[in-house]
């Protein structure tokens, strides 16, 4: 049977939480950045739950020794923010994440063709077999930037099936794109918002991620 994407709006209630405090534009940058931290900390618990790699020990407690299941050390682990907004939610993927390797991959997009181009790519050339990735991106609109680093990673070597996103938001755009092209990619979002505006801002959104995280204006 062909494989479809996996699509995940995990029905927690400090993930709806934080989300209405992202969304909300009162939100000054301070909280904006503590709400996409904690929306990065929840959404990477629910992403590594079937795709963090275990192993079966016995380890030695102060009585008797004991079966445990611990996370396996050999198998690579990566997070790829996408600069600048990725930067928020990698902030909490980390906390459940320390030993992962981060790789950067910066893109900035033209605001009037709305094409995403890279300014930053620090991923290694070839990615070594079974590696997990988890990329951050909180704003998946058009889906320009995605496909964009989703084509760098294939590139190098790395299994869409072993790779996770996530997102605080999520439109329909961006998951037909990543739909046709990777089936077996699964995306963790907190939400699906239904439409995009003529400036590929998605309706309501929380706006421009990055402005708010970072306490700039476009
Ligand atoms: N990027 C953002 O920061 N916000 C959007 O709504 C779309 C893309």
């Amino acid at each position: 049977m062909a494989s479809q994407l996996h699509v995940y709006v995990p029905p927690h209630p400090l993930i709806k939480h934080w989300l209405g405090v992202a969304r909300n534009a009162a939100t000054p940058p301070p909280l904006f950045k503590s709400a996409i931290k904690e929306l990065g900390r929840w959404l990477t618990y629910e992403a590594v739950r079937d795709w963090l790699p275990t192993e079966e020990l016995t380890v030695q407690t102060p009585v008797a020794p004991c079966a445990a299941t611990m996370v396996n050390p050999d198998v690579p682990l990566v997070v790829v923010p996408i600069l600048r907004a990725g930067l928020g939610l990698l902030e909490g993927a980390q906390t459940l994440l320390p030993l992962a390797s981060i790789y950067h991959f910066g893109l900035v997009r033209n605001e009037e063709t709305l094409e995403a181009t890279c300014y930053l790519n620090k991923l290694p050339k070839q990615f070594a077999p079974q590696t997990r990735v988890l990329i951050t991106e909180p704003m998946l609109a058009t889906g320009g930037s995605i496909m964009m680093t989703m084509a760098e990673l294939t590139e190098r070597g790395v299994d869409p099936a072993l790779t996770r996103i996530i997102s605080v938001v999520t439109a329909p755009p961006a998951l037909q794109k990543l739909g046709k092209v990777y089936p077996s990619l699964t995306i963790y979002t907190a939400t699906i918002d239904e439409e995009l505006n003529s400036q590929g801002y998605i309706v309501p959104g929380l706006g421009d991620a990055g402005d708010r995280l970072f306490g700039t204006e476009g």
